[in-house]
């Protein structure tokens, strides 16, 4: 009888914390989706896997009309900023009540841990200051070569996989990612590599077990997202990243034998050594010495795990990111001849006045080539950008309060998509962003966030995509095919193509001299 009344009693208790849980936004008269599904909120269609967690975000930005609306993400109130105005005061303004991503990250046990990604507040600020030299254009320079080479050895497989007449149907996202990774794996981990010939090298092996779209990753990646405790509880037990360890490892025996042997490469490696043994990466691009400076007596600070850390966040932010928006951009322009024509003789007239040199020089004069990526940017961005507000914060002109603690989501896709932004917006349009006569709402376009936290590495992106879209219009005909829309697969994080992105390339025809 006592039990049967305690479990009844539990029961209540239960319901009563969940009922308590799922009318958070209702307490407060904030506006929110009547329809709230317990016990996942507007995640019930990833838990489902009927979506990925970009979609079901995309479909709480359609389903809803106001400037900003509460959501549950699972059990976890969330507000959802619609409004791009609001987005950027929240990301730009307003960054000292948002200053945080609010993700896994445990500073006193777990250094592999402390990404630029995913640190806080003050640790997350110097880090930054610190970084950033890393990415001026004087530095990007003196890596293009090695970025350059990496798609000649992309060029070389593609000519092997190519028949000699005719034309081949080819998943230009596996090609793009291979490309992606050896850049990646040669510029920021200093090795030499070459996937195209030897695809089962130690580095891809790595990372292409964590690649891999399944039911665990997926759900893996949205709990590091929303609860970050149970995550830092889990890894205390033991719990390791694998792929995190072993790319630390990877770094480490190549910074051993770099000092050993006393040898300068110029990558982000030797930078991120620098900054280890000097306590700085310097502002001066010539300047790629690692000479421990004993004045500063800061060294060890940044360890090897720190740049096994930034090592794995660059990996994580830079591949897919590049490798799809090189992709996206041939497969749409495959699809409008009119684009394509003006993109090849664009490449063609740059490549003539710089004597068939490609260079970063040349690359930077490609404006219409630029549009493009920035048009696809637009069409297939990340789907959402993520922040923790960190100080109660009331939404300007209304009494409406965000919470400390709470996540903010703004969803990028949705905007990104949105008519009254981008008119006609699943048309691939370069031109709407031409400087003289642009055609868009410029507030509405973040394809790598805002505020002092956006991209730290958006011209390195920009470069290595267009540089590999360079290659393939420069060496290839690419085959018109009708009109049609990527299908994002269901267990992807962001916009992932079931079944990749399918192209017909052939060889151009040999000039006879
Ligand atoms: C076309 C390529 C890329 C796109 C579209 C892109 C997009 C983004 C976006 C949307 C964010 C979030 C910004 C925000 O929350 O406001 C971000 C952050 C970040 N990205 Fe990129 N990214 C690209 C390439 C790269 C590459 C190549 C790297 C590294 C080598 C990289 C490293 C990072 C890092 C470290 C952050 C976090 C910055 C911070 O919190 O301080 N990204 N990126
Ligand atoms: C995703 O799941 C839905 C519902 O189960 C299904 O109809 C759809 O075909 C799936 N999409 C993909 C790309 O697998
Ligand atoms: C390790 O990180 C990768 C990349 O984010 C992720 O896909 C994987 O699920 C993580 N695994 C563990 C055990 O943390
Ligand atoms: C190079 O940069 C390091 C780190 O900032 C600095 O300690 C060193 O003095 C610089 N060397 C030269 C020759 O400028």
């Amino acid at each position: 009888m006592i039990v049967l009344l305690l479990g009844l009693l539990l029961v209540t208790i239960l319901f009563w914390l969940i009922r308590q849980q799922y009318s958070y936004w209702n307490r407060r008269n904030f506006p929110t989706d009547p329809d709230t599904h317990i016990p996942c909120g507007c995640l019930k269609s990833v838990v489902k896997h009927e979506k990925s967690m970009g979609v079901a975000i995309y479909d709480a930005y359609l389903k809803s009309n106001s400037p900003f609306v509460g959501v549950y993400l699972l059990f976890r109130p969330a507000v959802l900023i619609r409004d791009p105005e609001l987005a950027r005061q929240i990301l730009i303004q307003d960054f000292s009540s948002f200053h945080d991503r609010g993700i896994y990250v445990d500073e006193k046990r777990d250094p592999l841990s402390c990404s630029l990604f995913g640190l806080r507040g003050q640790s997350w600020r110097s880090l930054r200051q610190k970084l950033t030299p890393s990415f001026s254009s004087g530095k990007l320079k003196a890596m293009f070569h090695t970025s350059d080479d990496i798609g000649n050895k992309m060029i070389a497989h593609l000519n092997k996989v190519l028949p000699e007449e005719g034309s081949a149907e080819l998943d230009l996202k596996d090609v793009f990612v291979t490309y992606a990774i050896d850049i990646i794996g040669s510029v920021i981990f200093g090795l030499e590599i070459n996937s195209f010939e030897d695809p089962k090298n130690k580095f891809r092996t790595l990372v292409h077990k964590a690649r891999r779209n399944n039911l665990f990753s997926a759900n893996f990646a949205m709990f590091i997202f929303l609860c970050p405790s149970i995550i830092k509880f889990m890894f205390r037990l033991g719990l390791k990243n694998y792929t995190a360890v072993g790319l630390r490892d990877i770094m480490k025996e190549t910074i051993e034998y770099r000092e050993k042997h006393n040898i300068v490469r110029k990558d982000m490696l030797q930078l991120m050594m620098q900054l280890r043994n000097t306590g700085k990466i310097t502002e001066d691009d010539e300047n790629w010495t690692t000479k421990p400076n004993a004045a500063t007596g800061e060294q060890n600070e940044f360890t090897i795990d720190h740049i096994g850390a930034q090592g794995f966040i660059f990996y994580i932010a830079g591949q897919e990111t590049t490798s799809s928006s090189a992709a996206f951009t041939i497969f749409e322009l495959a699809q409008y001849p009119d684009l394509l024509a003006r993109a090849k003789k664009e490449v063609d007239e740059v490549l003539e006045r710089h004597n068939g040199q490609l260079s970063y020089d040349a690359l930077r004069e490609m404006s219409f080539l630029e549009l493009c990526l920035q048009e696809t940017n637009r069409k297939y961005p990340l789907p959402f950008l993520n922040r923790e507000c960190t100080q109660d914060y009331t939404i300007p002109g209304t009494s409406h309060v965000i919470e400390k603690g709470i996540p903010i989501v703004i969803p990028l896709l949705g905007i990104h998509r949105d008519p009254q932004y981008f008119p006609n917006p699943m048309t691939y349009d370069p031109d709407r962003f031409l400087p003289g006569s642009p055609n868009y709402n410029a507030n509405a376009y973040m394809p790598f966030g805002a505020g002092p936290r956006q991209c730290i590495a958006l011209r390195m992106g920009m470069i290595n995509s267009k540089l590999g879209i360079v290659k393939v219009l420069q060496n290839f005909n690419i085959e018109i095919m009708s009109r049609r829309e990527i299908i994002i697969d269901n267990h992807s994080v962001g916009i992932q193509p079931k079944g990749g992105v399918k192209v017909r390339l052939s060889k151009k025809a040999q000039v006879q001299n």
